[in-house]
């Protein structure tokens, strides 16, 4: 997930106070007190205000009539980057980068150029099939590790085939339906008075004002100039002018309704969301379909993170350790089954606190994978080491290129779910467990072990992730009410059967963190080994009914809490019904990944009890997003 942001316009004089200007390159005195913003204040402006959504290096182009087109970028925070005072530039566009292909250097920072400097873009997503499209422009020079560098090379291609006044918009149509995989885009070009955009499947947002028009991903960026704003549909390329803008969808002018936001802005840097944690929860779509993108060949039966192992590792492997902690504990042991079915290798779990190699283990046949989020947790990194110190093969699985865990394994998977801020884990719990399933699937096809047959349902179930949990959180009402009727009970019990038990380990870690209420998740089977006692009116048990976690014995034992007077609260498997169940909240159709679905419904539970109760959602007491102490 990046933030890109756009501005044409002729600048903006601000009120006394007002604090739009770029802190080295503040334009001319407004001349009644204030300042004036230029071209490129603005944007710089705009990248502060989206760094939310990535901050590993950042850039700007600027174009001015005489000046021509002026790129500027560099790695690090958007402050590090000293913006150019271009007096005559015209239109803008930024970029601030979480990266996901090619580490956080100043030449894989966007924008991106062509050959000639003469065109500029920059784009959040990724371009899966940036391999082919780069195969094809042979003849151009590249100059990073980047999927988006493709982009402005193919669009000089088409304007070398192209010409007339339409020149850019056009190339970019043409271009963009080229691009396979998850973007949006802006593109500008010396001599050129318009900024053109597209997207599909990355959000992008136009804001309006008099004689001004801003882009963004999300209005965040220039909330505080405009509130008057057009969402743009997949399959959008618009066109921006200092006069207004043009939409084309399917090659035909549209009309695209404006709208106008009315949160305040501590709401707008939360996305309009009141917590991050809640904001990230409806972030799943987005970060899972950047998570799969270009990972999956569900034809092929196959999954490709872009790892090799030495030859004949796979095949001699006997054994997967996962090392990880808290949420990322839970995300390993939804995989190491997925590991033993998928891979055929056997998979053990371990509370990275508590992990030593183990008498009896042969290092150079086992594979340690190393799952966590920030890729700093102490506990974790100290496993890591213990099992280099043994001579095993290591591995990490994390959201935070350039982390100390990256520097310290073999391999690593970045599960590229953008940055988490809220200190519950939620969007990232989804990205590790799709990421660690590619992994599995990667495994079992290279030993031979997994027949392609069987792997597409579970790669379908991946594609399908993203669409599953939409519908999740379009249902978003009923586990609110399920919230307020139950969220004041004196304890509650989360269970699950086989890739349902993660998931109510998960529920009850979130419960707990947030709500501060008793939560305990378990094995359905358990129940009955001493839990029940606890079990009366006051303590609702939440259950994973879905495909997967043999659903129907798991409701075997949600009946033995409920003729104990529990209310029983059940994630099910479309199609299924449990008729007995105080609510019912229907998983789509997706496979093993139905536990990952109904996970979705349990962190809302979680949220929503929290939020009636006034918790400090974002930052639960006693708790900090990286624990970077043993
Ligand atoms: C989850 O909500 C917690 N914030 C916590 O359990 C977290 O998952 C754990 O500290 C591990 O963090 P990591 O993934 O960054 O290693």
């Amino acid at each position: 997930m990046c933030g890109i942001t756009g501005y044409i316009g002729d600048g903006i004089a601000l009120d006394d106070g007002e604090s739009a200007a770029n802190d080295g390159a503040t334009g001319d005195a407004a001349g009644d007190g204030g300042g004036f913003a230029r071209v490129g204040d603005i944007v710089h402006e705009g990248l502060r205000n989206l760094e939310y959504r990535g901050y590993d290096s950042a850039g700007v182009a600027l174009v001015g009539e005489a000046s021509g087109l002026t790129v500027a970028k560099r790695s690090g925070e958007v402050d590090n980057l000293t913006v150019p005072d271009v007096a005559d530039a015209a239109l803008g566009i930024g970029h601030t980068r979480w990266s996901t292909h090619g580490p956080p250097t100043d030449e894989n920072a966007h924008p991106h150029t062509d050959c000639v400097g003469d065109i500029a873009v920059v784009h959040n997503g990724i371009v899966e099939n940036h391999e082919a499209l780069k195969t094809e422009l042979s003849d151009h020079e590249f100059t990073s590790d980047t999927d988006t560098e493709v982009i402005p090379h193919l669009i000089e291609e088409e304007l070398a085939a192209v010409s007339g006044a339409g020149g850019l918009l056009d190339a970019v149509r043409a271009v963009e339906s080229r691009l396979e995989g998850s973007y949006a885009i802006c593109a500008v070009r010396d001599g050129d008075d318009r900024i053109v955009v597209a997207r599909r499947g990355s959000p992008l947002v136009l804001g309006h004002d008099e004689d001004a028009t801003f882009v963004a991903s999300d209005v965040t960026a220039f909330l505080e100039h405009t509130r008057d704003v057009t969402y743009l549909e997949d399959g959008d390329v618009a066109s921006l002018s200092a006069e207004g803008v043009e939409v084309y969808a399917d090659g035909e002018l549209v009309d695209r309704e404006t709208e106008t936001v009315t949160w305040e802005a501590d709401a707008a840097e939360k996305g309009g969301y009141e917590h991050y944690m809640r904001k990230e929860i409806h972030e799943q779509p987005e970060s899972l379909r950047q998570t799969i993108a270009g990972r999956l060949d569900v034809d092929a039966g196959d999954a490709d993170l872009d790892v090799s192992f030495p030859p004949g590792f796979l095949a001699d492997l006997e054994e997967i350790q996962i090392v990880a902690c808290g949420t990322s504990n839970y995300a390993g042991r939804y995989a190491a089954r997925l590991f033993e079915d998928l891979s055929g290798v056997r998979a053990t779990v371990e509370t990275a606190s508590e992990y030593e190699f183990g008498a009896g283990r042969s290092p150079d046949r086992t594979l340690v994978v190393a799952v966590t989020q920030s890729g700093e947790t102490a506990d974790t990194l100290g496993a890591v080491r213990r099992a280099n110190a043994a001579g095993a093969r290591t591995f990490a699985v994390t959201n935070t290129l350039g982390s100390t865990v990256t520097r310290e394994v073999d391999d690593t998977a970045f599960i590229r779910a953008g940055p988490e801020i809220g200190v519950a884990a939620t969007k990232t719990f989804a990205s590790q467990v799709a990421t660690l399933t590619m992994l599995a699937v990667a495994i079992g096809r290279e030993r031979g072990a997994l027949a392609a047959a069987d792997a597409r349902p579970v790669l379908e179930g991946l594609r399908d992730l993203p669409g599953a949990v939409q519908q999740v959180l379009d249902n978003e009402d009923a586990v609110r009410e399920a919230a307020t009727e139950y969220g004041d009970s004196g304890a509650f019990f989360f269970v699950g059967r086989q890739l349902g038990v993660p998931v109510a380990l998960e529920g009850a870690l979130k419960l707990k963190e947030i709500s501060y209420d008793h939560a305990e998740g378990f094995p359905a089977g358990e129940l009955k080994h001493g839990p029940l006692a606890l079990v009366t009116p006051d303590t609702p048990v939440l259950a994973v009914l879905t495909d997967g976690a043999r659903a129907d014995e798991t409701m075997n034992n949600v009946t033995e809490a409920q003729t104990r007077g529990a209310p029983a609260i059940g994630c099910v498997s479309a199609g299924e019904e449990y008729a007995t169940l105080d609510v019912s909240l229907p998983v789509p159709d997706v496979g093993i990944a139905e536990p990952l679905v109904a996970n979705v419904y349990l962190q809302l539970f979680a949220y929503h009890v929290a939020n009636d109760k006034g918790r400090s959602i974002d930052k639960p007491r006693n708790l900090a997003k990286s624990v970077t102490v043993e």
